[in-house]
């Protein structure tokens, strides 16, 4: 049998829109401090659109920025992945209008619904096109404009998430670079702890559904923050043990940013070095899709992440979704 070739990440853009909304200013519009926000999350400020800007407007601007960064013209892209929880419109898929926004040709690409653990999933799905040798150019894209979907009257909330876009493209790899291994699991008895019950099949729009503000995040935070505690320490050590690889020899750990205190506890029961941990969550709160790629931004930003080193994702979101992915960087 031919040997499976890997999937290696080849460019990075980000982008998140310019408005800042700070704690200081959820103290203006709920009952809030920026003393509760701060040491019950980690967040300081998070960046929200203007009204009329959509997720394919951050995803494009993102993409492009990736495609800029390894010189590839949109028209050579073969397939868009797109990881979001708040596509423009339900159809057409978000993939779609990015493909027009880029000026992509001959490409083909679809939405994928995973909420927080999205770009994990998207990543890996974007590999295997890759791995099987069907594509050679596979953009994957984390975008999320929660401002869209929140109750800005629900403290428990609204103070969590922010908008942005994180785009990567995937390429093959050489011997023993790129993406390694990954573990995903799904768990559905966690579908009411965190869900958007109304707009679809279950709940089409009506008056009714909007005066229950069924178009809005719903949350038992302390469910979800049980669940992402255990799992996402669990699913980083299992993928780790199967590749042999010490917690200690993880250069580079880019979570999901819910909770600073989940990030800290996951950090401290798998092994990792401290300083190996990415965190950023201060500046941008929970951007679902986006996080990831936004924390592999951060982390080239302060010179954690290098060329060569062994980088291990993780997530936890809606749904329950879970998952974790062990990768060589190699750009
Ligand atoms: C949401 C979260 C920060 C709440 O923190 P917590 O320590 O669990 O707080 P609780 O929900 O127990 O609430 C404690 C109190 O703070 C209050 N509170 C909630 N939000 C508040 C806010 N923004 N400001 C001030 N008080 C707030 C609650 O009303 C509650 O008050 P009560 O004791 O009078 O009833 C936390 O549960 C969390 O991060 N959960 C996971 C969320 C997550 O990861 N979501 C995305 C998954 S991808």
């Amino acid at each position: 049998m031919d040997k499976l070739i890997r999937a290696k990440i080849t460019a990075l853009g980000t982008y998140v829109p310019p408005r800042v909304m700070t704690n200081a200013d959820f103290e203006r519009i709920v009952e809030t401090s920026d003393e509760w926000i701060v040491s019950r999350t980690g967040i300081r400020e998070r960046h929200v659109v203007d009204k009329g800007v959509a997720t394919s407007d951050l995803a494009a601007e993102a993409a492009k920025r990736a495609l800029a960064e390894r010189g590839v013209d949109p028209k050579d892209v073969e397939v868009i992945v797109v990881a979001t929880v708040t596509p423009d419109m339900l159809f057409p898929s978000t993939a779609c209008l990015i493909q027009q926004k880029i000026g992509a040709k001959k490409v083909w690409g679809f939405d994928l619904s995973a909420a927080c653990s999205a770009f994990v999933y998207a990543l890996q799905t974007g590999a295997q096109f890759v791995q099987t040798g069907a594509h050679k150019k596979v953009l994957v894209i984390g975008a999320d404009v929660m401002s869209s979907i929140l109750d800005y009257s629900d403290r428990a909330t609204c103070i969590l998430f922010g908008d942005g876009a994180g785009a990567v493209l995937l390429e093959p790899a050489e011997d023993g670079e790129g993406i390694i291994d990954f573990e995903h699991e799904i768990d559905g008895s966690g579908a009411c702890s965190l869900y958007m019950p109304g707009g679809g099949s279950l709940h089409p729009a009506t008056h009714e559904t909007v005066d229950q503000k069924m178009h809005y995040v719903h949350q038992d935070g302390q469910a979800v923050f049980k669940f992402a505690v255990r799992k996402m320490a669990d699913v980083c050590e299992s993928l780790l043990a199967r590749n042999n690889v010490k917690a200690s020899d993880i250069d580079c750990f880019i979570p999901h940013q819910a909770n600073q205190r989940i990030i800290n506890a996951t950090a401290d029961r798998v092994g990792l070095k401290p300083e190996s941990v990415i965190i950023n969550i201060e500046r941008y709160g929970n951007t679902t899709a986006g996080t990831i790629p936004l924390a592999m931004q951060t982390a080239r930003e302060e010179g954690k992440l290098k060329k060569g080193d062994l980088v291990l994702l993780a997530s936890v979101g809606a749904g329950f979704t879970v998952g974790a992915t062990l990768l060589r960087w190699t750009i």
